[in-house]
């Protein structure tokens, strides 16, 4: 049996072959079918004419329907009107399902593709995304295997809120409310007191109610701690990742960017370093340079950031955003009062924030003090505060949204195409 993707060569020219998968378009003009037949690695025109086939064989041939699951065999010819370059003469077949009216048709309605998501997910666009993100969340664990970071697993049913009592959810546990994990960072935090450098790739969960183009309930959350890593420390790291998945992307999945029309150029201009700009200077810039109306101490939702960074093809680092922007544990810069050092990374061409991170507070009275600024009680966060009791060190971490990463790499239009299965506001189904 071979994939379909192997045998669109010159090398399989009058060769027989063995493909199986499922009808992507039939074409029927009496005495001769085109079957278009996709499996996972790509699309094939396979003919079927009387030269090789009896009457009957024709006609159940002409009536497959699209979706239909077969295996076909016969003799691969080079033409050039073929949709892929190259047709497989049918000499046999096998049918494991012949289906009535696939309900996935060109024009739908939003609403409809999202309730059959699970049938739309085989479009070969969607295909070509989730190859992509494939990469991606290899390409993310690769490269911090290569410098030195351990994987690590943390809960997802928590007691603490780590960015805020807005967006939590909470789950009855056995009589007890809980929450969903925002971000595994504390626990990271912990974790780092044996290893030093410790990423996780797991789902966080945010109750946004915003209905914005790149917010999810449930999301895809890398996140990095590294053990006497500055704020500059991380953002190294940070930029050589990003700059590392893209070019995995480039190298592995050049045919699916063409598939889903992004352009590769674009993505090759992604080269660390990238530039820090720091949140004051970026107000300054928003207002002069670009004629929006901020003004220090706006926060930066998707619009803003979006009419910023249409204005940039790189990324770049914010840096130093006021203390109140952002939550109770980031480092105060000594450097620059009321300014925090911590970092967003905005993707350009108007995506805006995929990454968020920065140096942790280390000292025990200052984390003291920035909880009950905040009224949270440093009882609940005891293991937390734990940590700047025993063997306190500097030191940074990261949170990296991977379905954003995954909408900008493929230039999407929305994050819910980035991701099988969407969970927002408005869905969990299917
Ligand atoms: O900026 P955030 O909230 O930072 C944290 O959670 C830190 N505790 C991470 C850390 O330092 N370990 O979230 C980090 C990233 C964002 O930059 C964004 O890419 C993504 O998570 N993100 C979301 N992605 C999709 N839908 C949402 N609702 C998201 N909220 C955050």
């Amino acid at each position: 049996m071979e994939k379909i993707h192997d045998i669109l060569s010159d090398k399989f020219i009058n060769s027989e072959a063995e493909i199986r998968g499922w009808v992507y378009r039939i074409r029927s003009s009496g005495k001769i079918t085109f079957i278009i037949l996709r499996d996972s690695s790509g699309i094939i025109q396979c003919v079927a004419s009387s030269d090789n086939l009896n009457e009957d064989q024709m006609r159940e041939l002409s009536s497959m329907t699209v979706e239909s699951s077969m295996e076909v065999s016969g003799t691969v010819r080079k033409d050039d009107r073929a949709i892929t370059g190259y047709e497989l003469a049918i000499k046999s077949y096998k049918i494991y399902e012949r289906n009535e009216n696939f309900p996935i048709t060109k024009d739908l309605g939003e609403e409809f593709l999202l309730d059959n998501r699970h049938l739309w997910i085989r479009s070969r666009e969607f295909t070509s995304v989730l190859k992509i993100r494939s990469t991606v969340f290899k390409a993310f664990a690769d490269f911090f295997y290569n410098n030195s970071y351990y994987q690590v697993q943390a809960p997802m049913f928590v007691s603490t809120a780590t960015e805020g009592g807005s967006t939590l959810f909470t789950v009855d546990y056995f009589g007890e409310k809980v929450n969903l994990t925002q971000s595994s960072q504390f626990y990271l935090e912990t974790l780092i007191y044996s290893l030093e450098k410790v990423f996780t790739i797991a789902p966080s969960f945010r109750a946004e109610k915003s209905r914005t183009r790149r917010h999810l309930a449930e999301y895809w959350h890398a996140e990095g701690e590294a053990a006497w890593y500055s704020n500059e420390d991380m953002m190294k790291d940070e930029e050589k990742l990003i700059e590392y998945i893209v070019n995995e992307v480039i190298k592995n999945n050049s045919e699916d960017l063409n598939i889903i029309g992004r352009d590769i150029n674009v993505l090759k201009k992604i080269r660390a370093p990238f530039e820090r700009i720091k949140y004051r200077d970026l107000i300054e810039m928003a207002n002069k340079k670009f004629g929006m109306d901020l003004k220090y101490g706006d926060d930066l939702g998707a619009d803003e950031e979006y009419n910023i960074m249409i204005h940039f093809d790189r990324p770049i680092f914010v840096t130093n955003y006021p203390e109140e922007l952002k939550t109770f544990y980031h480092k105060p810069d000594p450097e620059n009062p009321g300014e925090i050092l911590c970092h967003d990374m905005l993707a350009p061409e108007g995506y805006g924030e995929v990454i968020g991170g920065g140096e942790r507070i280390y000292d025990l009275n200052e984390l003291l003090d920035r909880l009950k600024k905040n009224n949270l009680n440093p009882e609940d966060y005891y293991w937390y505060v734990d940590l700047r009791k025993y063997g306190s060190i500097p030191h940074s971490g990261f949170g990296l949204g991977l379905d954003r990463l995954v909408t900008w790499i493929c230039g999407l239009k929305n994050i819910r195409d980035s991701i099988p299965y969407p969970r927002t506001v408005r869905r969990v189904k299917p």
